[in-house]
């Protein structure tokens, strides 16, 4: 049997936690005077922390002094972890666990490949984290998703070429981050919007574990 590195994107494909950056960024942007759009929050999704503010205070029309952006930074994330202190694997997005353990068994490489800073500590919450043999995310890189360094940072930790690699994406920026490290690339949304990736499941329920086969074996 061959092994592959399988790297999973953490926000929108282990856990849906859009719905709490959504939540954190528009009291933040109503606090500011302005509003802000679930069409908005889409446009979020693989986008890091500092990105994302930049976007808002844009859609906002606010120009803000550095210290002050700064602080909009601290108050969402202070804000997001309330939302996910109070997680558990009921929020596991469905057959997610069934997946890693079939790729754990069948001795393959799994790793997380995410934006977020606060990635350990949503795996803690949900009881995922001894899944993972490497874990790379927002702290650990310094150019974000299209940028592949999060992906080639992540088969480096598992010690395996970019080539054999395998990537869980959700957002438009991740699926080209990993087809710019030269990885498979597998969207996990709407065809419509992920169709530069390789494959395209509506959620992990729709990949077989032939599907899985076929790619360790290729
Ligand atoms: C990505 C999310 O995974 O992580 C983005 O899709 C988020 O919406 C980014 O902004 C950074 O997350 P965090 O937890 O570091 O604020
Ligand atoms: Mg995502």
């Amino acid at each position: 049997m061959k092994t592959k590195g399988f790297i999973f994107d953490l926000d929108g494909v282990i856990v849906d936690t859009a719905k709490y950056h959504f939540l954190a960024w528009k009291n933040l942007a109503n606090s500011l005077d302005f509003d802000f759009t679930e069409t908005q929050n889409e446009q979020l999704k693989g986008v890091s922390r500092v990105e994302s503010l930049k976007k808002i205070l844009a859609w906002g029309n606010k120009t803000v002094s550095d210290a002050k952006f700064q602080e909009l930074m601290t108050l969402k994330n202070t804000e997001y972890l309330e939302f996910i202190d109070n997680m558990d694997e009921s929020e596991i997005l469905p057959d997610v666990p069934k997946v890693l353990d079939y790729l754990i068994d069948e001795n393959q490489g799994i790793a997380l490949g995410s934006a977020s800073k606060n990635a350990r500590r949503i795996l803690e919450k949900v009881h995922l984290l001894p899944k993972f043999q490497s874990i790379v995310d927002g702290n650990d890189v310094s150019k974000a998703k299209p940028d592949p360094e999060v992906f080639l940072n992540a088969a480096t930790a598992l010690n395996i070429k970019p080539e054999d690699c395998v990537v869980f994406e959700d957002s438009v920026a991740g699926v080209q981050a990993a087809n710019t490290a030269n990885m498979i690339s597998i969207g996990i949304g709407s065809q419509d919007v992920l169709y530069e990736a390789d494959y395209v499941f509506k959620d992990f329920t729709e990949i077989s574990t032939e599907f899985l086969n076929k790619i360790i074996n290729n």
